[in-house]
């Protein structure tokens, strides 16, 4: 057994999220390696030492340029804002760092692929955090897809509805500034329903959008962290948002199917509220990420007079990773699919094969929101294939 020593960059939502999976890994999954929170990295001093505390990290610092470089670093874990992904990723992977970067990817498909070029000419692996591939529930929906369950696909109809930010007082956080994170509810929450239908039902041949921002003016941001910032200041200036609030489009995939991704921060009393249905010719899944341990099936050759969803408590040891957690129907959360995610991560490091999602997989989502941006700017269908 060998030590994987893990720089982290960013310590706030993800830089947590990615942490509390590095210390509960060891406790229920046997790795090959130990997994050593070395460092952690960010831009204040004071606040990165108390994260390192908290964090279980033994050292902070606040160069990321000299944590790329060191050579007791085996990892870099990249947690900061999408504008800050494609500099320390490209620096890490060429100094012959394995790389996890959270997703998106990058700001625009040229950056994404360049990412994916400099990881793939260092021979290092990477891995982007596409963590909605590691609910149970849904690594079982791909396993019965893969098992013909479901038949010929003919629609995937998916939506990450949020309603975080309805309030026209909440401040404009980095989540509504383009030049930070490249667009606004597409993006951030459309990258994983893309992601999804990708690994679910095939690539994305052409897409055909719809954008509105509906609060087009907020006031300048206090202090912000994750999805939460101080409410407004009675004196802030108010500043233009430049992404979207909303964005909804329509699919053509590449083997026949069709589809349809809706995303916004504007649906009332929607939380996290990720849901997708896949319709085939022998049946059809339903899945909503706040009930992240059920799948729903619906199986056409069922009796007839006995048809209809069925639910599947995703939760018990023949269910994908559920072996290693509790006994039957001791649910799991949110949380664990960063423990599952990162277990293919590390395991990927220790045995030499390749993880999945890549970059590759980063690089394919930033080109299809890029297709949606043209879409939605120029109104009309777009190949994904045309974004250069
Ligand atoms: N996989 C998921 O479910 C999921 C959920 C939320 C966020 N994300 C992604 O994770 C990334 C971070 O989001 P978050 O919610 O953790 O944001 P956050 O605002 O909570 O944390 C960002 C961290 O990055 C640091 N940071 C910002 N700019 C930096 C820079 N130039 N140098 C060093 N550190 C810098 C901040 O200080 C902070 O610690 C984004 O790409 C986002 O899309 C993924």
């Amino acid at each position: 057994m060998k030590d994987i020593n893990v720089g982290l960059i960013g310590y706030k939502f993800m830089g947590k999220a990615h942490s509390n999976a590095f210390a509960m890994l060891p406790m229920f999954f046997d790795t090959q390696d130990r997994i050593v929170r070395k460092v952690i990295c960010g831009r204040d001093q004071n606040m990165v030492s108390k994260a390192a505390v908290k964090f279980g990290f033994s050292e902070s610092m606040t160069s990321w340029e000299e944590l790329v470089k060191r050579d007791d670093i085996h990892v870099i874990d990249i947690t900061a804002p999408s504008n800050f992904h494609k500099e320390p990723a490209i620096e890490a992977v060429e100094n012959k760092k394995h790389v996890f970067c959270e997703k998106p990817l990058a700001l625009n498909y040229k950056d994404a692929f360049m990412m994916y070029n400099a990881a793939k000419k260092a021979e290092v692996k990477n891995q982007i955090g596409f963590n909605y591939r590691f609910v149970p529930a849904i690594v079982l929906a791909r396993k019965m897809i893969e098992q013909n369950k479901l038949g010929r696909i003919y629609h995937f109809r998916g939506a990450f509805l949020q309603d975080w930010i309805m309030d026209p007082d909440f401040p404009k956080v980095w989540r509504l500034d383009k030049s930070v994170a490249g667009s606004g509810a597409l993006g951030d929450l459309g990258a994983h329903v893309i992601d999804l239908a990708r690994y679910l039902v095939a690539d994305i041949n052409s897409v055909c959008a719809m954008a509105e921002t509906f609060i087009k003016k907020r006031p300048a941001v206090q202090e912000m962290t994750g999805l939460s910032a101080s409410k407004k200041d009675i004196n802030a200036k108010m500043e233009k948002v430049d992404v979207d609030d909303a964005a909804i489009f329509m699919i053509k995939f590449t083997n026949g199917a069709l589809g349809t991704i809706e995303t916004t921060r504007f649906a009332g009393g929607h939380k996290n509220d990720m849901f997708f249905e896949i319709n085939g010719e022998k049946g059809s899944i339903r899945f909503y990420f706040e009930r992240m341990n059920e799948l729903l099936y619906y199986n056409a050759e069922d009796e007839e007079g006995y048809m209809g969803f069925r639910l599947i408590q995703a939760s018990e040891g023949i269910h994908p990773y559920m072996q290693s957690w509790w006994p039957a129907g001791h649910v799991i959360g949110y949380e664990n699919t960063f423990v599952h995610e990162f277990y293919e991560f590390f395991q990927s490091i220790s045995l030499g094969h390749n993880a999945k999602p890549d970059f590759y997989d980063g690089m394919k989502c930033c080109q299809v929101l890029d297709a949606v941006e043209l879409s939605i700017k120029e109104n009309c269908w777009v190949s994904v294939d045309s974004i250069k």
